[in-house]
């Protein structure tokens, strides 16, 4: 059995916090998409982590974390994170492992990323430069090399012809930034890579779900991010909504049970594109102040807005989430007065649709407006209608 936890918006609604809450039910929590992008936030005691590529569940002793197929996988940060992990006592040998069939970051995949955003001038994604992009075209054009062929001893000669590929598109660019010192680490990285866990990693999870193991697969970015069903192009290169985790994991559709969706109760966005409920004045100075939007892969400050009830609704959707979790609703302790979008106004006729578009200037956010709570949600300790299944 397979539940799902994914961000239903446009990321960093606190997936991370939410696993490591969860995890404990669980015997083995698995990433299916995205790769270093992804920045997920944990509290280990007092100790802030902030994990890319290796599943939140890592923290619980006996529990087993998988990297899936779906994945891009940099080794450079993966070290750099097992290290890390390794420093609070845990044991990667025993809980880590990584499909075969994931895909590799290669340093050029980075340059490339940069280069692509550099020549979009002010129509940039806002890319988190880490490669994903580049690395998915090489994964559906049939070039992408995979953690497997690592083990392969002409492996040496693969990255040279396609570096050499990558090469051609750089110079096109007029890229000229020196990246030896990249690739120096990178095959630092892929030594120190090849000694973890590499399985297969579909033979890996069904026999687990077989075992009657419980599974968490752990969505990165949210689904407004999701290539096909986001705000195209400025989305991600991955399929981040729950129909990714059987594509990602090898994972039969009948294996998943819930997916839990979790969402802030405001909402943010860093990088380019549509944001219809977005604030460019005091108040959403205030929650980015008081919500601390700031990317915690980047550093970028994150464009904050009202609630979106349209997009929340729309990812219910094509996510099939069958439960709720609600991040950060302290933050709106401050304000005396709530703003929820419930319509959009798109070229003057109201709808509660996701329109083809959604740039600025055709869509407005309709709201209804509600009273603040005026009190410190921490002190909240009553739970309403609470039933345990
Ligand atoms: P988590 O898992 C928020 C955004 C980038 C950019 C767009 C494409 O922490 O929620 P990419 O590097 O994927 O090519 O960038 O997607 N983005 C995220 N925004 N949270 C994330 O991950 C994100 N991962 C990518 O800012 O707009
Ligand atoms: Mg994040």
């Amino acid at each position: 059995m397979v539940d799902v936890l994914l961000g239903l918006q446009w990321g960093d609604e606190g997936k991370g916090k939410i696993v490591d809450y969860f995890a404990k039910d669980y015997d083995l929590v698995a990433r299916f998409q995205g790769g270093p992008n992804a920045g997920h936030t944990l509290y280990i005691g007092d100790k802030k982590v902030v994990l890319h590529q290796i599943p939140s569940g890592v923290f619980h002793a006996n529990k087993l974390n998988l990297i899936g197929n779906g994945v891009v996988l940099d080794p450079v940060t993966l070290k750099k994170e097992c290290e890390t992990v390794a420093s609070f006592g845990v044991d990667l040998k025993k809980n880590l492992f990584i499909s075969e069939r994931t895909h590799l970051i290669l340093p050029t995949h980075r340059a490339l990323d940069k280069a692509s955003e550099v020549s979009k001038g002010n129509q940039k994604i806002g890319s988190t430069l880490k490669g994903i992009g580049p690395t998915y075209m090489d994964k559906t054009g049939r070039n992408g090399l995979r953690v497997g062929d690592l083990l392969d001893k002409n492996f040496t000669t693969s990255y040279i012809k396609l570096r050499l590929k990558h090469q051609r598109l750089l110079d096109n660019h007029a890229f000229d930034e020196d990246i030896s010192a990249w690739e120096e680490e990178f095959f630092e990285a892929v030594e120190f890579l090849k000694e973890l866990n590499i399985v297969n990693g579909e033979y890996f999870i069904n026999h687990h779900i077989s075992q009657g193991k419980r599974v968490l697969a752990e969505g990165a970015q949210g689904s407004m991010l999701d290539i096909d069903f986001g705000t195209f192009p400025f989305v991600t290169s991955s399929n981040t909504i729950s129909a990714g985790v059987c594509s990602g994991l090898g994972v039969a559709p009948q294996k998943i049970k819930d997916v839990i969706g979790v969402t802030k109760a405001y909402c943010t966005r860093v990088g380019s594109g549509p944001f219809p409920t977005e604030l460019e004045d005091e108040t959403g100075e205030q929650l980015r102040k008081i919500g601390s939007e700031f990317g915690a892969t980047t550093g970028r400050p994150r464009r904050c807005g009202w609630i979106d009830l349209v997009a929340l609704r729309f990812a219910c959707m094509v996510n099939g989430v069958t439960k709720i979790v609600m991040t950060k609703a302290d933050v709106l302790d401050a304000f005396q007065e709530l703003s929820v979008c419930t319509s959009y106004n798109l070229n003057g006729k109201e709808t509660t649709e996701i329109p083809f578009r959604m740039d600025k200037g055709t869509i407005e956010a309709v709201y209804k407006k509600f009273a603040g709570w005026d009190k410190p949600s921490s002190e909240a300790r009553r739970q309403l209608n609470y039933r345990k299944q």
